[in-house]
């Protein structure tokens, strides 16, 4: 599928279907919509006057031109109220837009940019968002299939008149396909099933993309990863037959600066829950325990692709977490990277066990920020549903740019709070910290004992086990993988300037 621009007039291009917009309660459409609606004969008004089509967000609407153009059918998309209007709608209704025009069995698309004008978006933004949501939304995952869907659309053409414009609009566009093609890079890696992607499988495809995008890129064995000390990665992947692997990416710019992003994700490739072991229905998709470590390798891809002015190091310690005859048990006592020793309450609460170990692993950069990204917890799907990812953090100014990087992107996150009572719940007899923390506040007692290895460093954790996979249909995130983080993360890098106050 390919996303292009065109710069011309949108009713003489060459498309099978034309797509353009309405704001809800707009009565005499302007812009290319106008124009259209010229074209035809007035027949998009009369829409509305007859309130068949309100322009309600995401709202859909086709119909012939009947040679007023030169594509047969426009579709209409609504964009919803203009005051309401914002980036993330910009997305939503591209997605909507390009799956109608699809399952319309057109080929090729045109469509113009939704909401620079009267939206309010400047026009990079708006082709940007645009863009992404045509690349997110019309992702499918077909691996695995011998009939592949027959609807494809082929191309999706941004088409600008204006020459000023053209030029925001050819970058936005290109920006976006960057963005959207590392989200579903991220799609496709948290869905491929968990014996197709074990911990090497996974390094692999980080040393690739590193490979492609101009990274440094090193994994380290077992051997490696016990030379570091990090027993605790050793101890979750035992019960495995599988190897585990740790990831290292670094982009460091040409131009010198002394301020590092270090970028944790959290890689079991599959989650049984070890000893403790899971009920089948609670362990049907966890093949996307690693989706918070392939978000990192996803904004490494962007990292690569844009190579901002600071230094970004993403770290994924890669494990499954299996049953097996030398598993790690319930009682045993791990010693991290950093010498702290964790009491093995429950073999599932592993996610904070490898990324223990990973946080020790970035102290070495001196990293002047730490944002970690997993899929943790089952609570926080209880606490925030598939609607927002939770954030625990140390650090207010961290945790306001991380949030900021949420509202642009529209990966939202929602703080928990952190409060040093809640250590109190990870305190073990016979060690430093116990990896369970009991029902009550189930995802913040998972931070409180990974603060315990930031070492004071500005510290963010996301919880992303409510948005990672989802069953809902959405605009541009269709039911499965969402692939969510990966443009979170790469906003924050993206905004990064001198520092934090
Ligand atoms: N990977 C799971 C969390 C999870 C649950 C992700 C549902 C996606 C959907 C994690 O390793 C886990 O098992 N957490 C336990 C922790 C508990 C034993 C303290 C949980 O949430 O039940
Ligand atoms: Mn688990
Ligand atoms: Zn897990």
């Amino acid at each position: 599928m390919n996303v292009a621009t065109a710069q011309g007039n949108i009713l003489e291009h060459d498309a099978d279907i034309v797509i353009v917009n309405l704001f809800d309660g707009v009565t005499t459409p302007s812009g290319a919509t106008g124009a259209v609606d010229r074209a035809l004969d007035g027949q998009i008004s009369n829409l509305i006057a007859a309130g068949d089509f309100e322009g309600k967000l995401n709202e859909t609407l086709y119909l012939y031109a009947n040679g007023g153009l030169s594509a047969r059918r426009v579709l209409l998309v609504g964009l919803g109220k203009q005051e309401e209007f914002t980036l993330d709608r910009a997305r939503q209704a591209a997605g909507k837009a390009a799956r109608t025009a699809r399952d319309l069995g057109a080929k090729r698309a045109a469509s113009i940019v939704h909401g620079a004008g009267i939206g309010g978006l400047s026009p990079v933004d708006a082709a940007c968002a645009a863009a992404e949501g045509t690349v997110l939304g019309l992702y499918r995952y077909e691996r695995y299939k011998s009939d592949k869907d027959k609807k494809v659309l082929d191309s999706v053409t941004f088409v600008e008149a204006d020459d000023e414009k053209f030029s925001a609009v050819s970058q936005g566009v290109s920006d976006g396909i960057a963005i959207g093609g590392a989200q579903n890079f991220v799609r496709d890696l948290a869905t491929t099933p968990g014996s197709d992607l074990p911990p090497a499988a996974l390094a692999e495809a980080a040393s690739s993309m590193a490979q492609e995008f101009g990274l440094q890129c090193t994994i380290l064995g077992p051997e490696e990863i016990a030379a570091e000390n990090m027993n605790v990665i050793l101890g979750v992947s035992r019960g495995s037959a599988q190897p585990c692997r740790f990831i290292v990416l670094d982009y460091t710019p040409d131009e010198a600066t002394d301020q590092t992003i270090a970028l944790v994700g959290k890689g079991i490739t599959f989650d049984t829950g070890g000893l403790n072991l899971k009920p089948g229905d609670s362990m049907r998709h966890m093949e996307c325990d690693m989706a918070g470590g392939a978000s990192v390798i996803g904004a490494m891809r962007l990292v690569g692709h844009f190579r901002p002015n600071v230094r970004v190091i993403g770290l994924v310690p890669a494990s499954e977490n299996m049953p097996g005859g030398n598993a790690f048990k319930p009682g045993d006592v791990l010693r991290a990277a950093n010498g702290k020793t964790i009491e093995i309450d429950n073999t599932d609460a592993e996610g904070r066990l490898v990324l223990a170990d990973a946080l020790c692993y970035a102290q070495r950069y001196n990293p002047s920020a730490i944002i970690d990204i997993a899929t943790l917890t089952g609570a926080v799907i209880v606490a925030l549903g598939q609607h927002a990812g939770g954030l625990m953090t140390n650090h207010a100014g961290l945790a306001a740019r991380v949030k900021d990087a949420g509202e642009v992107t529209g990966e939202r996150v929602w703080e928990l709070p952190l409060w040093p009572e809640y250590e109190e719940q990870v305190k073990s007899p016979v060690a430093d910290v116990k990896n369970t923390g009991g029902r009550a506040a189930g995802s913040i007692t998972g931070a409180a004992l990974l603060k315990l290895f930031v070492d004071d460093k500005p510290w963010v954790h996301l919880d992303v086990a409510g948005v990672d996979y989802t069953d809902l249909d959405r605009p541009y995130i269709p039911k499965g993988s969402s692939g969510f983080g990966a443009r979170l993360l790469f906003q924050v890098v993206r905004d990064w300037e001198d520092g934090l106050d």
